[in-house]
């Protein structure tokens, strides 16, 4: 018995009040939200809250005269979507407007994209079209909320969750002890990365590896009286961005790391050489504690008169 009444609400909803509604458009050119003639053509079928949401984000800001809200609303997204609006025959089903953005009836990514690359090029989205986002189809609106008027893609605090939605191993590495403050809401990945895509490699801000980092790390700039080569080549040869289980964010423990290119013969730096005790090997000061750092401890660079080694 309940569902033949729902059903009848069902068909009473399609067949009778939706096109009533849009008979009142009959005749008249489809109007839009902010238009003077019709503030509301849309808004007559949609008025659930996460559509009317819309009207709270910057997109719907009549005031703002470089939005087309003011003269196109909602079609400024959604495309003219005249025979969406029109009155529908009997037993005949609403076509769809001309973008969708979501659900089942989701229009392509590279279409959908244009609609919002129609209104934003420069600036902030400039190298959008070469980005790897893009060339992976990732659709503008996979990360913006348009409806919501608070974009959690936008807030350093909620950021990483739309982020980490795709990038699970970027998700692990935030979880090893030594990260950047990200997941505490301090950072957020748009510090170093243009999700839009960006001039250099790994869509990074600063153009290179270094300049990114040096962004923050200001006192790794150098010059130095005695530099260290690999630090002026790219920080990413020593440390990881996203986290690591050893400390300050490195990708291997010394004496290891710096064993990857200075010889381990070097002053006797093999693990168990040096004084003897006996009954065993003692580690040589090289391997133990802080290992190579024990003595070059300025190993971004020195501007000691004699920290040629590194050491002061
Ligand atoms: C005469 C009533 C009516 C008008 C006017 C109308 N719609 Fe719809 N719209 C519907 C109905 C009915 C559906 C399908 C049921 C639903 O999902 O709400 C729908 C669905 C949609 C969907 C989801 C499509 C999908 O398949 O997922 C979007 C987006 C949409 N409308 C946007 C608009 C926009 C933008 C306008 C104004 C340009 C508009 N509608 C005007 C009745 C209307
Ligand atoms: C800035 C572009 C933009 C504008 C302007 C816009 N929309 Fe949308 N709309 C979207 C996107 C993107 C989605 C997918 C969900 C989301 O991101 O919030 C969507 C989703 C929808 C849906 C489907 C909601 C659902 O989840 O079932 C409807 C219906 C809809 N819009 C209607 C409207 C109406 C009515 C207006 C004007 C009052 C409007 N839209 C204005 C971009 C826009
Ligand atoms: C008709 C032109 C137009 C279209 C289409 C459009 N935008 Fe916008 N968008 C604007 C304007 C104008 C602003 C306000 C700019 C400002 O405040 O600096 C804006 C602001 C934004 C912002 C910043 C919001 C904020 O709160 O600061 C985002 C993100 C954005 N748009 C994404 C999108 C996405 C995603 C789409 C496609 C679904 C889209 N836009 C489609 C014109 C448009
Ligand atoms: C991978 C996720 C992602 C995708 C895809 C994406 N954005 Fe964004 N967008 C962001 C983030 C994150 C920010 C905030 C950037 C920041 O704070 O520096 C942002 C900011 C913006 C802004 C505001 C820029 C400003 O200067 O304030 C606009 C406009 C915008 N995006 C438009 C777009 C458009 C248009 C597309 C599709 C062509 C798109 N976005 C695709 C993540 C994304
Ligand atoms: C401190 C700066 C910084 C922050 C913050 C940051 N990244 Fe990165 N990211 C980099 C650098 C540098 C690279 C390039 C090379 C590397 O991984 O060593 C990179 C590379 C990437 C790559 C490509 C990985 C690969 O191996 O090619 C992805 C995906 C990525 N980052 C996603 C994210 C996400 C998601 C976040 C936020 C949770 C984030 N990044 C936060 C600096 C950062
Ligand atoms: C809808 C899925 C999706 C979301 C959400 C997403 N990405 Fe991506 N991202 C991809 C795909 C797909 C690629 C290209 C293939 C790859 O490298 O994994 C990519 C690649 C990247 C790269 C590597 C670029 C390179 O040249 O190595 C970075 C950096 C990146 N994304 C950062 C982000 C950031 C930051 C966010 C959040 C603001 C984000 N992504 C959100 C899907 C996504
Ligand atoms: C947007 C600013 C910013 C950028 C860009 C940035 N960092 Fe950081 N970095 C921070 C902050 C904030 C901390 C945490 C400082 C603290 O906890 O006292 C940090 C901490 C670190 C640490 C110490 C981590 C630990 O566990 O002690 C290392 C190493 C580091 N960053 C390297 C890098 C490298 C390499 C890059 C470039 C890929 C980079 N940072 C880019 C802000 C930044
Ligand atoms: C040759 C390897 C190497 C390179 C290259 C390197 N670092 Fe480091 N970095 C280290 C080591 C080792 C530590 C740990 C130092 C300690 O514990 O005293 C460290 C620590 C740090 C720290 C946290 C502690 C501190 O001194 O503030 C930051 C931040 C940092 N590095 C930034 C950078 C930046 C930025 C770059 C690129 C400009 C860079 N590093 C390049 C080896 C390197
Ligand atoms: C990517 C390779 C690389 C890594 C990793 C590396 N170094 Fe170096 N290091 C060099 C190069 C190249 C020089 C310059 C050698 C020269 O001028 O002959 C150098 C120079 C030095 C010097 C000064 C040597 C001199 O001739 O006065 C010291 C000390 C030093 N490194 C210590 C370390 C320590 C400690 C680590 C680990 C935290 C480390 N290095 C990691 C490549 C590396
Ligand atoms: C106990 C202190 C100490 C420790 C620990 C130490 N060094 Fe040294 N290192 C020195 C001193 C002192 C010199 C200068 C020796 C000289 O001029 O003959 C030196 C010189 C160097 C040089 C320059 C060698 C040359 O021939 O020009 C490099 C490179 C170097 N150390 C790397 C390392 C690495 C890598 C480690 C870790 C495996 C390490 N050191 C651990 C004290 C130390």
């Amino acid at each position: 018995m309940k569902r033949v009444g729902i059903l009848w609400l069902l068909l009473l909803l399609f067949t009778g009040v939706a096109p009533a509604l849009a008979q009142s458009d009959a005749g008249a050119p489809a109007r839009v939200l902010g238009n003077p003639d019709d503030p509301n053509a849309c808004l007559k079928c949609h008025d659930a809250p996460k559509v009317t949401s819309v009207l709270h984000t910057a997109h719907m800001r009549e005031t703002d005269a470089r939005t087309k809200v003011a003269t196109e609303g909602c079609q400024s997204c959604h495309g003219d979507s005249h025979e969406h609006m029109a009155r529908v025959a009997e037993g005949q089903k609403r076509p769809l407007p001309t973008f969708v953005f979501n659900g089942a009836n989701i229009s392509p990514v590279v279409s959908r994209n244009q609609v919002c690359t129609g209104c934003h090029q420069g600036g902030a989205v400039m190298f959008w079209q070469a980005s790897p986002h893009a060339s992976s189809e990732v659709a503008c609106a996979s990360c913006h909320i348009a409806h919501s008027a608070r974009d959690v893609v936008l807030a350093k605090t909620t950021q990483a969750n739309t982020c980490f939605g795709c990038h699970a191993e970027q998700r692990a590495a935030s979880l090893k002890p030594s990260h950047h403050p990200v997941t505490e809401g301090q950072m957020a990945c748009s510090d170093c990365h243009n999700p839009h895509g960006a001039a250099g490699p790994h869509m990074l801000k600063g153009g290179t590896v270094v300049d990114t980092c040096l962004s923050c790390h200001d006192e790794k700039r150098g010059p130095f009286l005695w530099e260290h080569a690999p630090v002026q080549e790219d920080c990413t040869i020593c440390h990881t961005p996203h986290g690591s289980v050893q400390a300050s964010l490195l990708k291997q423990r010394p004496p290891y790391l710096c064993q990857t290119c200075h010889d381990s013969s070097l002053h006797n730096s093999q693990p168990f050489s040096g004084a003897s005790l006996p009954g065993g090997a003692l580690p040589s000061r090289q391997m133990v504690l802080r290992a190579c750092l024990n003595c070059h401890s300025e190993v971004h660079g020195s501007n000691h008169p004699s920290g040629v080694r590194l050491s002061r």
